[in-house]
């Protein structure tokens, strides 16, 4: 039973306000914390009403604190079905998708503690799984200013442990940087807010320096590298063309580059290709290069279930990115990953750019049996995470 609950607002990685949710029962407490999108779908669920996270912090005090009180939290889809009946609209509009989030997860982590079982299988059941870390090497965007057009680059190693495959991908991004530095011979190389080199190069220089140096880190310790990428690609679609720094791409052109990361430089990990309600251009991609690498929506689904029904009927992609507070609860991301996984999709389980410290990913990933978990290289808030996942892979084996 729930006695009481209290909300704080705490900052991100960014600097920017972020709400961070305690349920309190008899005998145990959860605590969670919402992150932040910068280049946030269309079709997410409203972060803060208006923009504004004490809009939230208001609704609270008014209409969740004393109606959660009393609540089974036992019963966490009944915890999800009163926050939504609290707000009252269809995107948390009245609430923020963010408060929602973190009571949801704050919630389960309560009943995790209370039951004194790992939020992994208290969410998951008996067949957990550790995924693999794909993590951010050189990125531009909207993480960035004057990066590269493409948002991602990333690189996920497949070393033997998850310490192992996490310690690669940090090889391969300080050695990435070194090339940067010799590269751009006095500018100074910075970071993004996912922590990925960002610089003034184009796409194509940054595709080359990454591949370059996975290539030396994979033959110097024998150790598989996937490559990967996430478009992000409505942050720069205008007037129905791509636009790069140095070019415009039609439709058809940038179908044509998406396949050709994979046909002629291997990429494995394609994210967010087309703009983010092209379900058809993405069932172009998939058809073409779907067998043999991971075609995966985030913006074009954002954990919606009818929209992830849409891409399966479709056939638009193989693979579903997954963000909790794109959709705001638990029980809404546990339909949505039980959809995809019925329907022989992968799912990632995805960090944003705006991060805290808390951990929950890494217990989703592990619970969903997700194939990926893309939570960055290094940084503090984006380690919170891959720590997490190698303490559970030592609890797993
Ligand atoms: P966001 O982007 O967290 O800034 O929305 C991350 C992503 O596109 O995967
Ligand atoms: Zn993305």
């Amino acid at each position: 039973e729930i006695t009481d609950s209290r909300i704080t607002k705490i900052f991100d990685s960014r600097g920017n306000p972020a709400i961070e949710a305690t349920i309190i029962l008899n005998y145990a407490t959860g605590t969670s914390s919402a992150p932040a999108g910068a280049s946030t779908g269309k079709t997410e669920v409203i972060a803060y009403p208006k923009n504004n996270i004490d809009n939230s912090v208001d609704f609270y005090n008014k209409h969740v604190r004393n109606a959660l009180k009393g609540f089974n939290a036992l019963n966490q889809s009944g915890f999800d079905t009163l926050l939504h009946e609290l707000d009252g609209t269809d995107n948390f509009s009245e609430m923020g998708g963010n408060l929602a989030t973190a009571l949801s997860i704050a919630n389960a982590k309560a009943v995790s503690n209370y039951l004194e079982i790992p939020l992994y299988r208290y969410v998951g059941g008996l067949h957990p799984q550790i995924p693999r870390p794909m993590g951010n090497i050189i990125g531009g965007g909207k993480h960035s200013k004057n990066g590269t057009t493409i948002q991602e680059f990333l690189v996920s190693s497949q070393g033997k442990t998850f310490y192992d495959s996490v310690y690669y991908n940090i090889l391969v991004h300080r050695r990435v940087g070194e090339k940067l530095s010799e590269k751009l011979k006095g500018q100074s190389v910075g970071l993004g807010d996912e922590k990925a080199w960002t610089a003034d190069v184009s796409d194509e220089e940054a595709i080359e320096i990454m591949k370059e140096a996975a290539g030396e880190i994979s033959s110097e310790n024998k150790v598989k590298i996937y490559l990967g990428v996430d478009f992000a690609a409505d942050s720069f679609y205008n007037n129905g063309k791509y636009d790069y720094k140095t070019s415009k791409k039609t439709q058809d052109e940038q179908i044509d580059y998406a396949v050709s990361l994979n046909k002629e430089h291997g990429f494995y990990f394609i994210e967010d290709p087309l703009y983010d309600n092209d379900f058809e251009g993405f069932a172009e991609i998939t058809k073409k290069i779907g067998e043999d690498s991971l075609i995966v929506g985030d913006d074009l689904y954002t954990t919606n279930s009818a929209r992830i029904q849409k891409g399966i009927d479709m056939k638009s992609t193989n693979a579903v990115l997954i963000k909790v507070n794109q959709i705001g609860t638990l029980s809404d991301t546990v339909k949505s990953v039980k959809l995809a996984t019925k329907n022989s999709m992968d799912t990632v389980v995805s960090h944003r750019s705006g991060e805290t410290t808390d951990d929950f990913i890494a217990h989703l990933a592990v619970a969903f049996n997700s194939k990926f978990i893309k939570t960055g290289t290094i940084g503090g808030e984006r380690l919170a995470k891959l720590n997490e996942v190698i303490r559970l892979e030592e609890d797993l084996i």
